[in-house]
């Protein structure tokens, strides 16, 4: 573990910096409303797959912003669940739960840390760690991962995404105002920064088995013989050069459902055509 005081520090910063970047996201709502079906591909594939009921998915997002992932997925009739530090973010992803749950809002999404935060006997069907995992330091993003994996009902999924980093280094980082905070704004906030190899092996020390999808639609377990063109790495749809990992991972010894099209059907037709998720350079 790191210092005590050190964790105390990271998570204190936390919340103060996703504080300030509230009226930012909130700026760029309309956007993230537009791409955020996009941003899901991989694991909607996995719910089309799963061919259940989305009433009957019960769905957590930890560290959901001002909700553009928890409001999108509710909306769309899953049974969804949420947490954050921020309490400027928990009051937004309340409002957007709110449209679809009424005053059941409140007590969906919960307002604290993720690691120190109680779930009693709940779990999940999906758990969503959109660029969340990088908000914590080392070793605590390994831990943060373990107690996804242990949320998870027994064929649920994770589905984990971060930028897509040339070397991995963790340290306090400056944000400057790109959101439509005061100009000159600077606020100092945490970043946990992996290469696409170093997220799939956190993710795999986490007890959790990540997966992509191949071109004809079939799961491929990731490790670190995985070549570098089969990993689930999708450009920023907004930043060139910029990119992002996106995985969909089982509790170890699960498997991801296969798709029924059978050689020679029509491609489109097929739960599993090929992915062309990109993501937006605004998240981070
Ligand atoms: C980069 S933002 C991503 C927000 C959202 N998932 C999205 O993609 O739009 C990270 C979010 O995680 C929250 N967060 C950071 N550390 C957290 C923790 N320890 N527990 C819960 N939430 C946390 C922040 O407040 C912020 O809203």
């Amino acid at each position: 573990m790191p210092s005590e005081f050190l964790y105390r520090d990271v998570i204190a910063r936390q919340r103060a910096a996703y504080n300030t970047f509230v009226s930012g996201y909130e700026l760029e709502a309309a956007r993230r409303d537009e791409w955020v079906g996009r941003w899901l591909e991989p694991v909607m594939r996995w719910v089309e797959l799963a061919g259940r009921p989305k009433p009957e998915m019960r769905v957590l997002d930890v560290g959901s912003g001002i909700g553009s992932f928890a409001g999108h997925l509710a909306r769309k009739g899953f049974d969804v669940w949420a947490i954050d530090i921020a309490d400027e973010m928990v009051e937004r992803t309340r409002s957007r739960l709110r449209a679809v749950y009424g005053p059941e809002a409140r007590r969906r999404v919960a307002r604290g840390s993720f690691m120190e935060h109680d779930f009693g006997s709940q779990r999940f069907d999906l758990v969503l760690g959109v660029a969340f995992v990088h908000c914590l330091p080392k070793p605590v993003d390994v831990s943060a991962i373990r107690k996804m994996a242990e949320l998870l009902t027994p064929d649920g999924v994770a589905y984990l995404t971060t930028t897509a980093e040339p070397d991995g280094r963790a340290a306090l980082a400056l944000k400057d105002a790109m959101r439509g905070e005061r100009r000159s704004t600077l606020t100092r906030r945490y970043r946990t920064r992996y290469t696409p190899l170093q997220f799939i092996e956190r993710i795999r020390e986490g007890g959790l088995t990540p997966w992509s999808w191949s071109d004809a639609g079939d799961p491929i377990e990731l490790d670190h013989t995985t070549p570098t063109d089969a990993m689930p790495v999708f450009p920023d749809t907004h930043v060139p050069g910029k990119h992002w990992v996106d995985v969909v991972a089982t509790r170890s010894g699960a498997r991801l459902p296969v798709s029924v099209c059978q050689p020679g059907a029509v491609r489109s037709a097929c739960p599993g055509a090929k992915q062309t998720s990109s993501r937006l350079a605004t998240v981070g």
